[in-house]
């Protein structure tokens, strides 16, 4: 479960040459952090290691981007994807993931290696009302888990009406 941080609608940034990483086991619990992710989300390792990924969940991510996201990683494939996530002081910052996922001999995911560059504005720009389209999918519904399905046909649907791919949708951003 995500804490419950106010969001401070502050926008703060990392810089164009530094990558931020994080590693998790195969449930999303924190495994790995490098010093930049400390930095920006302003968590020492403590409090990170051990903690489910979404610890640093905005509000205003909809979840069917980690629907994608989680569908694609147990699947045995990489992704891309735009992400605000949210510090623990409240502040926002904005991120493209590439996330890949780790296998042992058997091919079984055994974690997943995110690194995480600084996104092109134009892509934010192009990525904010899709998202606050699906939140407000999201939102409508009462029940959790119809509200997750909305969303994410809704998502589908969107990145088919461009006749791409979802990666191709996100690398055309
Ligand atoms: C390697 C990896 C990196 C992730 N990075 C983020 C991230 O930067 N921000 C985020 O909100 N969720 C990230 N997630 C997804 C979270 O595990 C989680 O699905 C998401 O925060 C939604 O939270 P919820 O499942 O509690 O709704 C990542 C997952 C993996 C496997």
């Amino acid at each position: 479960m995500s804490r419950s941080i106010s969001p401070t609608q502050r926008e703060v940034f990392f810089e164009p040459d530094e990558i931020i990483v994080s590693k998790t086991d195969p449930k999303g619990r924190l495994i790995y952090v490098n010093d930049i992710f400390m930095r920006i989300s302003g968590y020492s390792e403590r409090e990170l290691l051990g903690q489910q990924h979404s610890i640093i969940r905005h509000p205003d991510m909809p979840r069917a981007v980690f629907k994608v996201l989680w569908d694609t990683l147990l699947s045995g494939q990489e992704i891309f994807a735009y992400v605000k996530n949210i510090a623990k002081s409240g502040d926002h910052y904005w991120v493209l993931a590439h996330v890949t996922p780790s296998f042992d001999a058997d091919g079984t995911v055994i974690g997943c290696h995110s690194n995480r560059r600084v996104p092109s504005r134009k892509a934010i720009k192009a990525v904010e009302p899709i998202y606050a389209d699906l939140l407000a999918t999201e939102a409508k519904h009462r029940n959790a888990k119809e509200g997750l399905a909305a969303s994410f046909r809704q998502f589908v649907e969107t990145v088919k009406s461009k006749n791409m791919s979802y990666a191709e949708f996100i690398l055309s951003l």
